[in-house]
């Protein structure tokens, strides 16, 4: 298992390109079993992730070739799609186990082939994650759902849908949490088939719907109120191939940015998707960065250059994490690291996945100064953080504990960095061109000899 050493205290400036989003791609890569024709997505980020659900779709009958970036600062490569055969039905627990966004296929699979079987994911480090709503949103299509051996077993019922397809309804997609995002993308991409109109009622508002709605109407779809609460599908009777490009990804964006935060750094981000970090901007404009942008550009697609005040003067803030727009909790453990070098006490509530905070203990063991109580942390600001070997348990703990490391005094080894090969395309080496001293180490690397042995 790989490892980062990071020797930190180095400030970070210069210029990186965002990749292509890694949450906007995976559910659009699944809507490629909408048709029998190709569909090809470029400014898709080459990751662990994304070459698990091209392996997923080839065991579902859909050609998913990966064709690499010519240049490795380009937002991505491209993926070529075509399912041409409809008769693997079956997503397997060895797969799906490895990454819970397998369960994007559901919908995709019984809306064209009538039939479908995932394995039903289990809890991951971030919480329990049901996919209860998503399997109430496809019943209320009209399909027939149950368990199986650990499985989702999910078919339109022959006797009263024409052409074996599911039929539109209404349907509520509201939980304890808010909306679903990958539940939104299964109802609404197997709502693009079905006999009639769907009404999805308190679907999720995030860009990556935005996104894949956009894709199915490239595809001849005809989805309407994407990015509201309210999403119209009007049922066609087939979907052909298209050709779509993935917008970039705001949360590697956001991870940047703290980067930059955390490290009094000044760094710009050409593809920035400014136009979905508004809540970050916000914060981190309380905090006292100054972000620049050209109004005039594509605000999806924009440059942006962010810089930081001097270590030690960035103010505290509360923040409460929210479905988009409010601030996303997939940037909550970078902007905790973050805080715990302002100049004071701020509050952070996670309000999505309440167990999300692995990440605390480890930055306690390189002295932040953190107090937990049930959704909240309370982040008493300290003057400087200092290095040691943390244990990464999730795709943005990890990148909270390298946050903390590139600006922590001494060596910080970040281990178990598999978890960020998720999410991060060659995460130490875009720190590095911003003048980072970050090394990957891999397990066969000799560990760093224990400082002060026996003292
Ligand atoms: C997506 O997960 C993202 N994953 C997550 O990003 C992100 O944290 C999450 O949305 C919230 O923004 C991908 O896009 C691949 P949800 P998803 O269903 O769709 C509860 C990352 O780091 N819920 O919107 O699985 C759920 O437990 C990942 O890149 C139900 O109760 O999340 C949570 O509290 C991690 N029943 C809330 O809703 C359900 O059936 C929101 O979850 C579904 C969800």
């Amino acid at each position: 298992m790989d490892r980062f050493d990071i020797n930190g205290g180095r400030r970070l400036a210069g210029r990186l390109t965002v990749k292509g989003s890694k949450n906007a791609a995976l559910p659009m890569l699944a809507a490629a079993l909408l048709t029998d024709q190709p569909v090809t997505l470029t400014d898709v980020p080459e990751l662990a992730d994304i070459a698990n659900m091209r392996r997923l779709l080839t065991e579902l009958g859909c050609e998913a070739q990966a064709v690499p970036a010519a240049d490795p600062e380009s937002p991505g490569g491209a993926v070529r799609l075509h399912a041409r055969d409809q008769s693997r039905c079956h997503a397997r627990y060895d797969i799906v186990r490895t990454m819970r966004a397998s369960v994007c296929v559901l919908g995709p699979m019984l809306a064209l082939r009538g039939q479908a079987r995932v394995s039903l994911p289990g809890g991951c480090a971030i919480g329990e994650r049901p996919v209860d709503i998503h399997l109430r949103g496809l019943a209320a299509l009209g399909a027939d759902i149950v368990l199986d051996q650990g499985d989702i077993v999910a078919r339109v019922p022959r006797a009263h849908q024409k052409r074996g397809r599911l039929r539109g309804a209404r349907v509520f997609l509201g939980g304890p949490f808010g909306s679903t995002v990958l539940g939104t993308a299964n109802v609404m991409s197997a709502a693009t088939l079905a006999e009639g109109t769907t009404v999805i009622e308190s679907a999720a508002c995030e860009p990556e719907i935005v996104d894949l709605a956009n894709l199915l109407n490239a595809m001849g779809a005809r989805v309407s109120g994407q990015g509201s609460p309210r999403i119209v599908v009007q049922g066609v009777a087939e979907l052909g191939g298209a050709d779509h490009r993935v917008i970039p990804d705001r949360i590697e964006a956001g991870t940047y940015m703290c980067a930059a935060a955390i490290t009094g750094g000044d760094v710009t981000l050409d593809n920035c998707p400014v136009d979905a970090l508004m809540a970050l901007a916000d914060r981190l404009q309380e905090m006292g960065l100054t972000l620049r942008f050209d109004p005039g550009q594509d605000a999806m697609r924009t440059s942006c250059r962010v810089t930081a005040p001097a270590p030690g003067s960035l103010r505290p803030v509360e923040v409460a994490t929210q479905p988009h727009p409010g601030f996303p909790t997939d940037l909550q453990a970078q902007l905790l690291a973050v805080l715990c070098l302002a100049d004071g006490n701020s509050v952070i509530t996670e309000r999505i996945f309440t167990e999300r905070f692995l990440h605390v203990a480890e930055l306690s063991r390189m002295g932040a100064r953190l107090y937990r109580q049930g959704p909240t942390v309370i982040v008493s600001g300290v003057r400087e953080l200092v290095g040691a070997p943390v244990m990464a348990s999730d795709l943005r703990a990890s990148a909270c504990l390298v946050l903390a490391g590139l600006a922590a005094r001494g060596t910080t080894t970040v281990n178990r960095v598999y978890h960020l090969d998720r999410g991060y395309e060659r995460m130490e080496q875009r720190l590095i061109s911003l003048g980072a001293d970050v090394t990957r180490l891999s397990a066969k690397d000799p560990e760093p000899a224990p400082q002060n042995a026996g003292q």
